[in-house]
């Protein structure tokens, strides 16, 4: 399924004020709201709570990874938070064990996630990670996702490269949760794999994880409104 406003707005800010002044800002534009390590780090459980009161669902990405029952058990204190957090993740290369530990604590609680390859990751990036060789991230990738899949997890966040051959190989149901998304004429910056968000769209993307292309806008609730018609329009 695609969302109906697909754009998942990431507040990567440590600065509790402007992450609020964002979400603010932001909630009429966008699906969701992405809250990740850096302000989680800087404001934990509180700092959430303050964000999520806003009122949109949340996709907390924390991107766990560590033994099964670490896991399990951060897992466990995530699904305290109040309000819930509608999407948690982890790693796929924690393996499966691990993702059936997560998936058995989230309990059907909030939509399970992980993690395939990095959207700042590169073919030679992984290689130096220790990747086989003879096989590129799309491979990789796609591997990973059919794994979080026996894991009984509900999708991945993976490239907009990765997506066609995720989505021939596991349908339409499992959720796609897409970074790496560039309106045409913005800076790669870091990311190395990026699609425009209409690309995305069109080759299944169920979710569009935007940053910097909203939240370094001098008018980020227009940027966003451009963005959303440019997937009307295309
Ligand atoms: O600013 P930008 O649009 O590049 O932000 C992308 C966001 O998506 C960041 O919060 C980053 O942590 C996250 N992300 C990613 N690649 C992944 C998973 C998450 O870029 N594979």
């Amino acid at each position: 399924m695609t969302a109906r406003n697909p754009i998942c707005v990431a507040l990567d800010t440590a600065d509790l004020g402007r992450a609020t002044a964002l979400a603010k800002a932001l909630k009429p534009h966008v699906g969701l709201m992405k809250i990740g390590m850096e302000f989680f780090y800087a404001h934990g459980a509180r700092g959430y709570e303050t964000v999520a009161a806003e009122g949109l669902p949340i996709f907390l990405d924390l991107k766990l990874h560590d033994i099964p029952n670490t896991v399990a058990s951060a897992m466990t204190a995530l699904m305290a938070l109040d309000p819930r957090p509608a999407i948690v993740n982890v790693h796929a290369t924690g393996g499966l064990d691990m993702m059936q530990a997560a998936r058995d604590a989230v309990a059907g609680r909030a939509k399970l996630i992980a993690v395939t390859i990095l959207t700042s990751l590169s073919d030679d990036d992984i290689w130096q990670a220790g990747f086989e060789t003879s096989k590129d991230t799309q491979y990789h990738a796609r591997s990973l996702a059919e794994l979080a899949c026996r894991a009984g997890l509900d999708g991945v966040v993976c490239s907009p490269h990765d997506l066609v051959g995720i989505r021939h190989g596991l349908g339409r149901d499992f959720l796609t949760v897409v970074p790496g998304i560039r309106p045409a004429d913005a800076a790669t910056q870091d990311q190395k794999r990026v699609a425009t968000p209409a690309a995305a769209i069109a080759a299944g993307a169920d979710y569009l994880v935007i940053g910097r292309a909203i939240t370094q806008a001098a008018d980020p609730a227009a940027a966003a409104q451009a963005i959303l018609a440019s997937l009307h329009g295309r």
